[in-house]
């Protein structure tokens, strides 16, 4: 009887954890009608966001950038099969920037400092060095100060191990293109105050005032001269760099940490720019996406619950439901509920996954592409990060099957956002005009690189919006470290020695 009794036990168990798994497969489904209405609000709100409405929550923000390469392009037809041939020749901006540049990259997990050396239209970037370092966390709730003398103290150690390939003309300062992901409030584009911090950065002191500044005094604090010419968002400096590279870039899309979009806009569609406008009638503008919110996101209890406790409650809702920083906090508290509720892992919840960020993406994408028949490696992964030190094979399915919805909800609402850029764009459709048939979105963050299945996802969705033709026409390319790249070029072309256009 009692063997009976074990049995209907865990018959019982085996039905609730069943339970919640259903109910966390409803909260978390995205069908693509759904994601039409997504894209549809995105759409609304950039434009309420271009407009000087102060309650939308994306805030648009123009970067200053209005000189990216506009290029010059050949198309032809070969053979008689249609193919098009295409050959391009840069011109405009960035094209011509020749010589040592700097370029330091503040916002995810790591910062990092690079050189390159630029060789103008035809050999382009010659030669770049970078370094990377991780940033400790009590830097990133600690203060200003300390934060920036951290930075410039990594910075002017790299700048004494310039070698001879990098070349400085006698008399001229070095210069630094500094690409800081965060929301600013840019007054040019070489200064800005920060608007508000996010992902795990929370420093006081520090919203409202001007971030180069605060850059510059910290370099002059370790006695290097270095002039910052650029102040710009990972996703512009993704941008730039991408289209140096390919002249029909439109847009680029950060998938890290956190998660943001900018695109080329035409400067007179910004109702709310009010300056001169620029010679190419473009802007490129940071839209801050990470800060989207319409009543068409799926919110579920564990979102809720998540943003609730986060550093920045009611905010970048969007971001955390898509980004690195909180896909896998999303599977940590489905895991919670199922132990707590269906003793998923043992009669006793693991300790360990009561942590908050116990469970880190990586970790989760490792356990996510286990393909081993029995999940091992799942299972070592889960008993390395919640000290359990056995795992039954029922509770490691279920714990790939969460990763499988959470990561899925995530890229398909990132894929959501990309049509909705595309739709305001007009590049939803198949362009009449063959010779505009290419539409490219740089991609950059380590979670769109190397989760997989993420980024599969994300594919197949944006063309199941698109649909089969239009999607033919628009590619999303990894652009690795264009952030980098990006930022050095735009503070080649806004040099204080750069004649001026
Ligand atoms: C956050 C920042 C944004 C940045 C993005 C990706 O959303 O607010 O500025 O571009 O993360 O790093």
């Amino acid at each position: 009887r009692r063997r009976r009794r074990r049995r209907e036990a865990e018959d019982e168990r085996k039905r609730k954890a069943a339970a919640v798994v259903e109910e966390v497969e409803r909260a978390f489904s995205t069908p693509t009608a759904l994601l039409r209405g997504i894209a549809d609000a995105m759409v609304e709100e950039m434009e309420r966001g271009l407009r000087a409405d102060l309650q939308a929550p994306l805030k648009m923000l123009i970067s200053y950038v209005d000189n990216l390469p506009t290029g010059m392009e050949f198309r032809f037809r070969f053979g008689g099969n249609g193919n098009v041939g295409l050959f391009q020749i840069g011109y405009g901006a960035l094209m011509d920037e020749h010589g040592l540049f700097y370029a330091l990259d503040l916002g995810g997990t790591n910062f990092r400092v690079i050189r390159v050396q630029l060789g103008g239209r035809e050999k382009r970037v010659v030669k770049q060095q970078y370094e990377e370092v991780s940033i400790p966390p009590h830097l990133m709730v600690g203060t200003s100060t300390e934060l920036f003398d951290f930075i410039a103290a990594e910075l002017e150690k790299f700048v004494r191990t310039e070698g001879e390939d990098f070349h400085l003309p006698d008399g001229k300062q070095r210069e630094l293109g500094f690409t800081f992901s965060f929301p600013v409030h840019q007054t040019s584009i070489s200064s800005g105050t920060l608007i508000k911090w996010t992902k795990g950065f929370c420093i006081n002191g520090a919203v409202g005032e001007d971030v180069v500044a605060e850059l510059s005094r910290a370099i002059e604090r370790q006695g290097l001269d270095m002039k910052v010419t650029a102040l710009v968002n990972d996703t512009v400096g993704t941008l730039a760099g991408g289209r140096y590279v390919d002249n029909d870039v439109v847009a680029a899309v950060i998938l890290g940490t956190g998660t943001n979009a900018a695109y080329v806009e035409h400067a007179n569609a910004i109702p709310k720019w009010n300056g001169l406008l620029p010679k190419s009638g473009n802007m490129v503008i940071n839209m801050e996406w990470g800060n989207f919110r319409s009543d068409k996101l799926p919110l579920s209890e564990y979102d809720n619950a998540l943003d609730f406790e986060s550093l920045n409650p009611g905010e970048q809702v969007y971001e955390k439901m898509i980004s690195g920083m909180y896909l896998g906090e999303i599977v940590r508290r489905i895991l919670l509920k199922l132990a707590r509720e269906a003793s998923l892992f043992g009669d006793v919840v693991p300790p360990k996954l009561e942590q908050l960020f116990v469970l880190r993406t990586p970790d989760m994408s490792a356990m996510h592409h286990d393909t081993s028949h029995d999940l091992k490696h799942l299972g070592s992964k889960l008993k390395d990060i919640l000290g359990v030190p056995d795992t039954s094979l029922e509770a490691r399915y279920i714990t790939l099957h969460v990763c499988d919805l959470v990561a899925e909800r995530g890229a398909r609402l990132a894929a959501a956002g990309i049509y909705g850029i595309l739709k305001k764009l007009g590049k939803d459709k198949l362009p009449n005009d063959f010779s505009q048939q290419r539409t490219v979105v740089a991609m950059d963050g380590g979670l769109y690189e190397h989760y997989k299945k993420f980024s599969a996802c994300l594919e197949a969705t944006l063309t199941d919006l698109l649909g089969e033709e239009a999607a033919s026409s628009v590619i999303v390319k990894l652009a690795n470290d264009g952030s980098g790249i990006g930022a050095a070029l735009l503070a080649a072309s806004h040099s204080q020695y750069a004649e001026a256009a």
